[in-house]
């Protein structure tokens, strides 16, 4: 195509079939090639007409440079509506959402009349920045204009209510509407899944007339994030096969997640069957949500089949390999599987893969592998530590015994350590029987936390009583009774479950 620009540039090219020109580079695969007619039409001198002006946008705009598209808007005497769109829509793209935002409301300023396509950018800016007040500014706008209001521009609207979590709003424009159709009824539906409204989502799905895939998966996606609802999931899904749709691959996200939830092997299986010999199979989203499901029901060779097979694997595949055999004690293949990635070189781990390799090292006893990954997460792969890193590395050391340099790794924690990592230390100690440090461990936890987290009392004076120490365990009796603690709430102690879990046996004062 840069051969075509330059013949048609040497012809000497008239405005008039520029913009015809201009359209065909915009369509073909490298728009890159038609941006010498900029620099012919700058040659000449002329400013271009209008109709020019925008193709020169939009070509920049495919070209992904939002800054020369914005020179061409700047040159333009009066930028039409449709180059606002553009310029407007170019920004969200690029992630420039202050940008975007600023022109459209220079363009509501101008007096021109905003079409659907203007109102719902604004409403998606909306919702992406999580201003309420834009939503309700497009709104009024909406309310005003007899034009642009569409399907598009009200579910676009619902859409930003249900992102701000104003359902009520959200509701209400959807029960004035003059006809409610699929669109609305979906985003109110994603609204009401996100808020656990599961009676209004059922309402609201049941009144439709008509349905398409997509309402179908927001109410899988919806049932499928708690254990409480996630077995809905699997009727939706069977009424949805009956009304002969035929599963996305949100749907396979939505129904193998609820098995991974609900250790559902069989009908996970049968899934999977299904999905076998489709598109959706070679998909790294449910190749992953599969791995995720094999894992979680112990079958860790099934999903390392699936692993193996991935045509295409991202950090979730990784992770979720890696994860599932820490989770099932094959510490071993975790770490193997994390060297494998760090050779392969194709996906970095983040610090969600780190975690999970940590974790496998410390329930293993690798404790200078667990070391040597820790220092690599900043120095290989440029990731800050988080607290749960450092929490995950105290417990590393602890359970190996080291406890001293456990309490070192603490004191040198760059922020203040949060009670996991005391937790962690605390919860060495005892299974070291080391009452020294289950004393200290247990201060600064008493320090952080007073009443929340009565498992520490209990992890002290189990210790304590371990060790023959009843004068220590009354002294925490006491501390309990004085300071209003109950053992009963020790079980809706929050934190790691893995790190608290030996907390919650043995505990035998009263
Ligand atoms: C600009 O484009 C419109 C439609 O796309 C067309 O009707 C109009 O004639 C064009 N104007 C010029 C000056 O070419
Ligand atoms: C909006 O209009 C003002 C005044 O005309 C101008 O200074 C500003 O650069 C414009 N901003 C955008 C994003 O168009
Ligand atoms: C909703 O919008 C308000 C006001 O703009 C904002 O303060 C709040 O954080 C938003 N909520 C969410 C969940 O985005
Ligand atoms: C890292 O990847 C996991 C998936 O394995 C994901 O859940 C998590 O959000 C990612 N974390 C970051 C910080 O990107």
């Amino acid at each position: 195509m840069r051969h075509a620009a330059s013949v048609f540039l040497a012809r000497g090219m008239c405005f008039g079939s520029m913009a015809a020109i201009l359209q065909g580079f915009i369509e073909s695969s490298s728009p890159s090639n038609g941006l010498p007619i900029h620099a012919h039409v700058i040659k000449l001198g002329r400013r271009p007409g209008t109709n020019v002006s925008i193709k020169l946008l939009i070509l920049h705009l495919r070209c992904g440079s939002v800054i020369q598209a914005r020179k061409v808007f700047d040159e333009m005497p009066q930028p039409t509506l449709s180059a606002f769109n553009y310029l407007i829509s170019g920004y969200f793209k690029a992630g420039i959402f202050e940008e975007s935002l600023n022109l459209a409301r220079n363009l509501s300023f101008s007096g021109q009349k905003l079409d659907g396509f203007t109102i719902s950018m604004i409403l998606k800016l909306s919702a992406t920045m999580g201003t309420l007040s834009i939503a309700k500014q497009a709104h009024t706008q909406i309310l005003k204009s007899e034009t642009g209001s569409d399907d598009v521009v009200f579910s676009a609207l619902i859409d930003s209510y249900v992102k701000n979590e104003t359902i009520d709003y959200a509701r209400s424009v959807f029960y004035a509407l003059p006809k409610r159709s699929l669109v609305c009824s979906t985003a109110l539906i994603v609204g009401y899944m996100k808020q656990r409204l599961f009676k209004d989502a059922e309402e609201t799905f049941s009144n439709l007339v008509e349905r398409d895939v997509v309402v179908y998966n927001a109410m899988m996606e919806g049932y499928s994030r708690i254990s409480e609802t996630a077995s809905r999931s699997f009727q939706i899904y069977k009424v949805m096969r009956l009304d002969g749709f035929i599963p996305t691959v949100s749907t396979a996200v939505s129904v193998i997640g609820a098995c991974s939830l609900l250790s559902a092997l069989q009908f996970g299986q049968q899934f999977h069957c299904e999905i076998i010999k489709t598109t959706i199979y070679s998909h790294v989203k449910a190749g992953s949500a599969l791995i995720d499901m094999y894992c979680k029901c112990g079958r860790l060779e099934d999903a390392r089949r699936i692993f193996d097979h991935m045509p295409e694997k991202n950090v979730f595949s990784w992770t979720s390999m890696i994860d599932g055999y820490g989770k099932n004690g094959y510490s071993y293949d975790a770490l193997g599987l994390f060297y494998k990635m760090k050779t392969f070189n194709e996906v970095k781990p983040n610090c969600t893969t780190i975690l999970s390799v940590l974790s496998a090292c410390g329930h293993a006893g690798f404790v200078s592998e667990g070391q040597k990954i820790f220092e690599s997460m900043d120095k290989d792969y440029g990731l800050k530590p988080r607290m749960e890193h450092y929490a995950c590395m105290v417990d590393l050391l602890g359970r190996a015994g080291h406890l001293l340099e456990a309490y070192d790794f603490i004191k040198r924690v760059p922020q203040k350590p949060n009670s996991d990592a005391w937790t962690a230390l605390l919860g060495a100690s005892r299974v070291h029987g080391d009452v020294a440090m289950a004393d200290i461990a247990a201060k600064e936890l008493f320090m952080l936390c007073r009443n929340e987290r009565p498992g520490a009392y209990i992890a002290l004076s189990n210790t304590f009583a371990a060790a023959g120490r009843w004068d220590g365990v009354c002294r925490v009796r006491e501390l309990m009774k004085d300071r209003g603690v109950s053992a009963k709430s020790g079980h809706s102690w929050i934190g790691s479950e893995e790190i608290l879990h030996g907390f919650h046996c043995g505990w035998s004062i009263n």
